[in-house]
C-alpha cells in the first residue's frame, strides 16, 4: 500500500520505518524541515536502538522517503497516519490537540481519491470521531474513512515491540475502513497476531487505558515499596509473590523513583481530564498522579538519609539520568526533581549517562558528565542509581567502593544485591522497599 505518515516523533519514525519494512511505500512528512534533511542523510535526531540502521536500509530499498508537504503525500497515498504528538495542555493536563488539528487541515486538501485517515496519536475519546466532521467541513466533497489504531510501543524496545505486537487495536465503523487496515496489517495477521476490532471512541480509550493501568500497578508497588521499608519486608519478595499469581503476572512491578516518559505522566493526567469533563470522576487516576510525585519526592529524603549530612559541598556520582533505560528521553525523567533539589541543597553531581549527557545538560548545567562510572565516583561521597542502564549493572563493586571518598549508595532502582555491596565496602545502601535494617542503614 501507499503510506503516508504524518509526523516523524518516536510513534511516527518507528511506524514510518517498520511499515516499509513489511513491504509498503511510505512517505513519512513532518513541518521541520530541518528534521527531514537530517532523516534524508540517514541521520535518526533522537536515540532508539537499531532505528536508524533499519531507517538506512528502507531508504536504500526505496520504500522509505522524507517529505515536508503533507497534502502531497496524502495525494500520493491510499492510507494517511497522524502521528503527531499530543502533549499535555499546561492548564488543565488534557492533551493539546493543536498538531492534530493542524495536521488535519494539511491531509482534508489532498483527498484526491479515496482515502483511509488512520489517528496513532493517543488522543481523548471522541477526538477520531471530532476531526473525521473537521475534515468533511473542510472539504465537503471528499471521499475517506477515518480509523483509530492506537500504538503501544515502548522506547528503548520500540521496533521490537511494533514487530511483535500484543495485539492491534483497530477501530473502525465501516466495511472501507475495515478492508484497509486489515490490508495494511496484513502482515501480522499472517502471524496470528491478536487483533482487537472495535469502535472509535473504544480504540483511543484503550490506549489511555492501558497506560493508565500500568501506571496504576508501578504506582502501587511504589507506595508498597514505602510500606516494606517501614514494616521491614522487602519488595522484591512482596512483588514476586504478587507477580508469580497468574492473574497479576510479573511485569511492570519492579518499584524505583517513580514513572518518567512522554507517555503514563501525560497520560495519566488526560484520564484525570478527560473524566472530568464528562463528569466522571476518574479517582484512582487522580491518585496515581499524586502518588507518582510523592514517590519522587520521598527520594531526595531517602538520598537525604543515607547522605548521613548536609549535601552542600558533597560530591555525588549519579549513575543513569534518562527516564528508562536504552533511550536518550529525559521527558518527565524523576531524576529531574530529584537532581534539582540536590543541586538546590549545594551538591556537586558527576554524572554518567550512556545517552542521556545531550538532553540532559540542559537540566543539570552546572554538572560534569562522565562516560565512565568508575572514573565518576572516584572521590565521591555517595552514588546515586536513577536509571537500571546494563552499563551499571556490570560493574566491579569492591573496585568502585574503595574509589570513592565516602562508600555510600542509593540504588534507587534496585539493581544491586544489598549483600553484595556490603560485601563490597558500602558502610551505607539505601534502596527502594528494601528495609534500612536490611540495607546497612540504622
Ligand atoms: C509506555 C508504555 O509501556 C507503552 O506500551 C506505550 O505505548 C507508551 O508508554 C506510549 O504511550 O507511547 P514508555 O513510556 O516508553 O512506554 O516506557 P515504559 O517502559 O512503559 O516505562 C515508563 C516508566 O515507568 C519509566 O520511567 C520506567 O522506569 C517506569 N517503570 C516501568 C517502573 O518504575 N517500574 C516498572 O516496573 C516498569
Amino acid at each position: 500500500m501507499k503510506v503516508a505518515v504524518v509526523g516523524a516523533g518516536y510513534v511516527g519514525l518507528v511506524s514510518a520505518v517498520c511499515l516499509a519494512k513489511i513491504g509498503h511505500d511510505v512517505l513519512c512528512v513532518d513541518r521541520d524541515s530541518s528534521k527531514v534533511s537530517t532523516l534524508r542523510n540517514g541521520t535518526v535526531p533522537f536515540f532508539e536502538p537499531q532505528l536508524e540502521n533499519l531507517l538506512q536500509d528502507e531508504v536504500k530499498a526505496k520504500r522509505l522517503a522524507f517529505d515536508t508537504d503533507t497534502t502531497e503525500a496524502t495525494r500520493a497515498s491510499n492510507v494517511v497516519i497522524i502521528a503527531v504528538g499530543t502533549p499535555s495542555n499546561g492548564e488543565d493536563a488534557s492533551h493539546n490537540l493543536s498538531f492534530i488539528d493542524m495536521a488535519v487541515e494539511d491531509i482534508a486538501p489532498g483527498i484526491n481519491s479515496f482515502k483511509v485517515i488512520v489517528v496513532k496519536s493517543t488522543v481523548p475519546a471522541g477526538t477520531t470521531r471530532r476531526l473525521a466532521a473537521s475534515v468533511r467541513r473542510l472539504e465537503p466533497a471528499a471521499d475517506f474513512e477515518i480509523a483509530s489504531n492506537p500504538e503501544f510501543l515502548r522506547e528503548g524496545s520500540a521496533i521490537f515491540d511494533f514487530m511483535n505486537p500484543d495485539r492491534i487495536v483497530i477501530g473502525t465503523e465501516t466495511p472501507r475502513a475495515h478492508a484497509a487496515l486489515d490490508e495494511l496489517y496484513h502482515y501480522f495477521s499472517e502471524r496470528n497476531c491478536a487483533f482487537v476490532r472495535t469502535g472509535l471512541e473504544s480504540a483511543e480509550l484503550a490506549k489511555l487505558a492501558s497506560n493508565g493501568m500500568l501506571a496504576a500497578r508501578i504506582a502501587f508497588i511504589n507506595e508498597l515499596a514505602e510500606l516494606c521499608e517501614t514494616v521491614g519486608a522487602n519488595i522484591q519478595d512482596v512483588a514476586r509473590s504478587m507477580g508469580l499469581d497468574e492473574r497479576i503476572g510479573p511485569r511492570f512491578l519492579n518499584a524505583g523513583p517513580g514513572f518518567g516518559g512522554s507517555c503514563f505522566p501525560k497520560d495519566t493526567k488526560a484520564l484525570v481530564a478527560l473524566g472530568k469533563e464528562n463528569k466522571v470522576p476518574m479517582r484512582l487516576a487522580e491518585a496515581v498522579v499524586e502518588s507518582n510525585e510523592r514517590t519522587k519526592l520521598r527520594m531526595v529524603q531517602k538520598i537525604e538519609l543515607v547522605a548521613g549530612g548536609s549535601l552542600g559541598g558533597m560530591r555525588i556520582a549519579v549513575f543513569g539520568v534518562t527516564f528508562k533505560p536504552d533511550t536518550d528521553d529525559m521527558r518527565d525523567a524523576p531524576s529531574i526533581p530529584i537532581l534539582s533539589r540536590l543541586l538546590e541543597n549545594g551538591a556537586i553531581l558527576r554524572i554518567v549517562d550512556p545517552q542521556g549527557q545531550k538532553k540532559g545538560k540542559a537540566h543539570f548545567p552546572n554538572a560534569l558528565w562522565f562516560d565512565d562510572p568508575y572514573a565518576a565516583a572516584a572521590g565521591t561521597d555517595l552514588i546515586i542509581v536513577l536509571t537500571e542502564w546494563t552499563l551499571f549493572r556490570t560493574l566491579d563493586l569492591p573496585a568502585l567502593a574503595q574509589s570513592m571518598n565516602e562508600p555510600r549508595i542509593a540504588d534507587l532502582r534496585n539493581i544491586y544485591n544489598p549483600e553484595a555491596l556490603r560485601k563490597a565496602g558500602f558502610a551505607a545502601v539505601s534502596q527502594v522497599g528494601i528495609a534500612n535494617r536490611d540495607a546497612g542503614l540504622q
